[in-house]
């Protein structure tokens, strides 16, 4: 409810004070004593952003763009709890109407119904309010795992990008903490990355604590530069360097494309790796104390958000090789000393649809290679957009293809499982009368092994949309080419996780993996289908817990 009488010492000047270098005419403002931890705001597609300024005792705290409106489709909110006790000033370069709509209080707006929202996915990771892309900063620590991520606080499309940040003991149940890094004169905060700096190379744990190091690119018209910050509090609250820029790399390459430092540990050279997209592909960096960082090389052919890390083949622990990757799940495997990465085998991709921009984990706490990609899945009408997908563990196992990259849904994905029913040999006949009981999915887990008789097609609708559709003769899964691990295979074997909006789909041990929006075409339920007949090998259900209390 919104509580109006909230604002102590609120006065609004309307339309009246002109402020220079803004583009536009006029500025409202109000002022207001802090007493409550959130500040919520009223915002609407339908209205053009502006710019808002936080002041404290005239010196700017925060500056952002956002939709305010005086008819809010849905509100969003910003943490003030920090200026306690203090007159704030808000800024807003348009649209007075929403200024006299903005109140403090103790939960946010809509804070009943949260994680119950009509589309709120239901186990996996969405932001609260506003919108996210890329996960960032994936590292654990003392018990929890971290996920930064791309953020926009104020609106449910990409602006004003912040690092929003959440915690889990678990991998699977998020809880959602304050936003960790704000934008500032530098720029917005792009993707990065997080390490614990355990030996204090830099410094910045003079209390004893590892610090918990951010590499992040800040980004602004005048170009993408590469950052530090650091945090002595597991991440809860953040210091930027003093020295930032430690990168500013732009005019050597002659672009603006210079972004997504992921930092880690490399113990066979005792130093640190820095892999960063610049211009043209990834280019390798190191340094001693994270702060100093010496270019080394460079690999043609990616763009954006960076991984590097090794892995064994086959589990064998004396038989690894070195995975680059990009933005778009495209990887090439190789050799790397410390400061080159030397390709041996690629470009492959183990993964199409809406994953983006994923990145893995550092520090596992029991060495596996962990990854999370941001799910391009649209969230329609919602006071928040898009999501996280689910974690997977990668691994690389060799093919008749030669080695290649699998990623397959971590073991506490699991957990959420509901006890489910297990059926094997059924005719389509049978196993569609089975999925019968759940008519409107909501959320599950669904296992199936398929084997094709007689080429050429067979697959599984929920509601007219394609979640498998598998033609044998042009080898096309999903649109996409799929030649299966064993190649004469004519069985598909898919664990598919279909939660209120997306899917996700693992073949054959997660050899291939895809995700979509959901998008019904109609009402018509789980069917299989083929042009020939087929035989259900094996058909698990498991409705899905949510992860929201
Ligand atoms: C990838 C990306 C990154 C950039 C970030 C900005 O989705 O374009 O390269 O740092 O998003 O939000």
């Amino acid at each position: 409810m919104k509580i109006v009488c909230l604002f102590l010492a609120m006065f609004l000047c309307a339309s009246c004070v002109h402020q220079g270098g803004q583009s536009a005419g006029t500025v409202d403002s109000l002022s207001l004593t802090v007493t409550k931890r959130y500040l919520n705001l009223p915002v609407s597609q339908q209205v053009e952003r502006s710019e808002m300024q936080f002041l404290l005792n005239g010196k700017t705290e925060r500056t952002f763009a956002i939709r305010l409106a005086a008819n809010p489709e849905y509100w969003t909110f910003c943490d003030i709890s920090p200026f306690m006790g203090q007159t704030l000033t808000i800024r807003y370069s348009d649209n007075a109407g929403g200024l006299r709509e903005i109140y403090q209080g103790d939960t946010i707006n809509g804070q009943s119904g949260l994680y119950r929202e009509r589309h709120r996915p239901q186990f996996h990771f969405t932001t609260r309010r506003g919108w996210n892309n890329d996960p960032n900063g994936l590292v654990y620590y003392d018990g929890e795992y971290h996920l930064f991520y791309q953020h926009n606080p104020y609106e449910r499309e990409w602006e004003n990008m912040h690092w929003g940040h959440a915690v889990s003991r678990d991998l699977v149940h998020w809880e959602e903490l304050p936003v960790a890094l704000y934008p500032d004169t530098l720029g917005m905060m792009f993707s990065g990355s997080a390490v614990v700096d355990f030996d204090n190379t830099s410094g910045f744990g003079a209390t004893g604590q590892p610090p918990m190091v951010a590499a992040y690119t800040a980004a602004s018209p005048a170009g993408q530069v590469q950052c530090i910050a650091y945090s002595l509090d597991k991440g809860r609250t953040w210091a930027k360097y003093s020295g930032n820029p430690v990168i500013d790399s732009g005019s050597e390459w002659n672009t603006h494309d210079t972004r997504d430092p992921k930092v880690f540990r490399h113990a066979a050279s005792g130093q640190w790796v820095m892999v960063l997209n610049e211009c043209d592909g990834h280019s390798i960096y190191t340094s001693p104390n994270l702060l100093r960082w010496t270019y080394r090389s460079h690999v043609t052919g990616f763009w954006e958000c960076p991984d590097l890390f090794e892995l064994p083949v086959n589990n064998n622990p004396v038989d690894t090789r070195w995975v680059l990757y990009g933005a778009s799940a495209s990887y090439m495997i190789g050799a790397f000393d410390g400061n080159t990465f030397t390709p041996q085998q690629g470009k492959y991709c183990y993964t199409s649809g809406a994953l983006y921009a994923a990145q893995t984990l550092n520090d596992t706490p029991d060495g596996r290679r962990i990854q999370i990609g941001w799910g391009r899945i649209q969230q329609p009408g919602m006071p928040f957009n898009m999501m996280m997908l689910l974690p997977t563990e990668l691994t690389l196992s060799t093919t008749p293809n030669g080695i290649r990259l699998f990623s397959y849904p971590v073991k506490e994905v699991d957990n959420l499982q509901e006890e489910g029913i297990q059926r094997r040999l059924l005719s389509v006949e049978a196993a569609n009368e089975l999925l019968k009981s759940y008519p409107n999915a909501g959320s599950l887990r669904i296992k199936t092994t398929f084997q094709l008789s007689h080429a050429t097609s067979a697959g599984l609708k929920l509601d007219g949309q394609d979640i498998i559709n598998y033609d044998l003769n042009f080898n096309r899964l999903n649109g996409n080419f799929y030649s299966p691990p064993e190649m004469t295979s004519m069985a598909l074997t898919a664990d598919i996780l279909i939660d209120l909006t997306s899917i996700e789909v693992f073949i054959d041990g997660g050899a291939f993996s895809y995700a979509m929006e959901r998008t019904p075409l109609n009402t018509t339920g789980f069917r299989f289908w083929s042009s020939h007949p087929i035989e259900v090998k094996n058909l698990e259900i498991y409705p899905m817990k949510s992860i929201w209390k």
